[in-house]
């Protein structure tokens, strides 16, 4: 069993690349196979999810070719089946984009109805609500959405009753290929919804309006191939910064867009760091104390629900006393337990955690819940006085890239164990 194994209490300094968006890679991956033609994505950050998904692609005929760790080609002519198992979805929910790709170029799609996961139910009702709205009959069988449109699919007007990411980028999928004309409102305005929008014109569609609450789309006969670049990971990057702030650090994240790290720099901002912003990267000192503050996750442009464990975590080394309030997931203050083994001291009420301020965390062992929630303990273990040891490291594995040599190479005392020996061997080592 692999574990991450930390020694804290080192203030992180100097640069880290980010890599690309997994939100955007999984989405944009799937959509590659609506056209015959070759398709060539590079920036794709290497990490499971992604695998995980390339495996499903490969799985229904796609030709895939791996031409280094973050590029591939893929050719959908080849593609045998419309049929994704519960083997794909169950190991990784957005295998649920297969559903639109599909959909949009066969008229027919059978995807294993993703089951809920640690964060919340995560119903795909407006997903479904949207494919039908194109013309499409979509039932579920043997615990599968069936969705088809012998008839072919038309554009229509779709209301989202909730701003969905998901749904946007499914519904914008096959409505890329459907006749006529089709219009989003409350459309989700997140980065990875405005990149995939342009891989899709890259290879021909007519998409106008991504990025804000009203996305046009005019269906169009076929796509064609072509060569697109991943937008970087602002999860990650806010990772890294908040991480920068939790060790009293200065480091510089590269690679990125900071107009998408807005609603995380200004949090930096109010809790006392410094902020210097750059073309394409950002840094962060923090030197001093930080401040308590309240923050609520929104949609896009608002505070990422991606970066919620990472801010409690932030907030609970700072003065005074803080709230989180969760308005997107019904089920995302997991880490909440753990973080009391390192003497954190949160308070959660129904979708509100009330944050007091501690001097600082003890190291721990402790286990890892879900994705962002790992990225966070990752964070208190590298603040903490002591040793740190995270058990079920595979979730954090699912989204972020050589996460080990990344804070490393910022001077983190961390490594990747797979026994008490080893373990004991680091706390030792010092
Ligand atoms: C995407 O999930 C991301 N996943 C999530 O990131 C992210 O937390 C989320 O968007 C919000 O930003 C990927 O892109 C692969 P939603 P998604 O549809 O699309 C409800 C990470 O850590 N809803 O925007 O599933 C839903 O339950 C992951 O990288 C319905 O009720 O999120 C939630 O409460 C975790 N019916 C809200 O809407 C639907 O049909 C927003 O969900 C769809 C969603």
């Amino acid at each position: 069993m692999y574990q991450y194994v930390i020694r804290g209490g080192n203030p992180l300094a100097g640069e880290v690349n980010i890599s690309g968006a997994k939100n955007a890679a999984l989405a944009i991956l799937a959509a590659a196979i609506m056209t015959d033609d070759t398709v060539v994505i590079d920036n794709l950050p290497n990490v499971s999810d992604v695998n995980v998904l390339i495996d499903s692609i490969e799985g229904i005929g796609a030709t895939v070719k791996h031409i280094d760790n973050h590029t591939v080609s893929i050719c959908g002519a080849t593609i045998s089946s419309v049929v994704v198992d519960y083997d794909a979805i169950k190991k990784m929910r957005a295998s649920y984009y297969l559903l639109g790709a599909l959909l949009g170029k066969f008229r027919k799609a059978k995807v294993a109805l993703p089951g809920g996961c640690t964060i919340g139910a995560r119903p795909i009702d407006l997903h479904i609500k949207g494919f039908r709205a194109l013309g499409a009959t979509v039932n579920i069988a043997d615990g599968c959405v069936v969705a088809q449109a012998a008839g072919g699919l038309s554009g229509s007007h779709i209301y989202l009753d909730k701003v969905s990411v998901g749904a946007t980028i499914n519904i914008m999928m096959a409505a890329a290929l459907s006749g006529g004309k089709t219009i989003i409102e409350n459309a989700a305005k997140e980065p990875h919804v405005v990149d995939v929008a342009n891989f899709l014109n890259s290879m021909g569609a007519r998409i106008r309006g991504a990025g804000t609450d009203v996305v046009r789309i005019i269906g169009v006969e076929k796509l064609h191939g072509s060569e697109y670049s991943v937008i970087p990971d602002q999860i990650e990057a806010g990772t890294y910064m908040f991480a920068a702030a939790a060790t009293k650090g200065d480091v510089t994240v590269k690679n990125v867009i900071p107009k998408h790290l807005e609603a995380t720099t200004a949090k930096l901002l109010e809790m006392g760091c410094e902020i210097h912003e750059f073309d394409d990267a950002v840094r962060v000192v923090s030197k001093g104390n930080l401040t308590h503050t309240q923050v609520t996750t929104l949609p896009y442009p608002g505070f990422p629900t991606d970066m919620q464990p990472q801010m409690a975590v932030l907030l609970g080394i700072a003065q005074g006393v803080s709230t989180v309030t969760e308005s997107i997931f019904e089920n995302r203050f997991k880490y909440v337990g753990e973080l009391a083994r390192m003497g954190g001291n949160i308070k959660v009420e129904g979708n509100i955690a009330i944050i007091t301020g501690v001097d600082g965390y003890q190291g721990a062992r402790v286990c890892v819940p879900d994705l962002r929630a790992g990225a966070a303990l990752v964070i208190a273990g590298l603040s903490a006085d002591g040793i740190t040891v995270l058990d079920d490291i595979q979730y954090i594995q699912r989204g972020y890239e050589d996460i080990v040599e990344k804070f490393k190479s910022l001077g983190a005392e961390m490594e990747l164990v797979c026994s008490d020996e080893e373990i004991r061997a680091f706390a030792e080592a010092k």
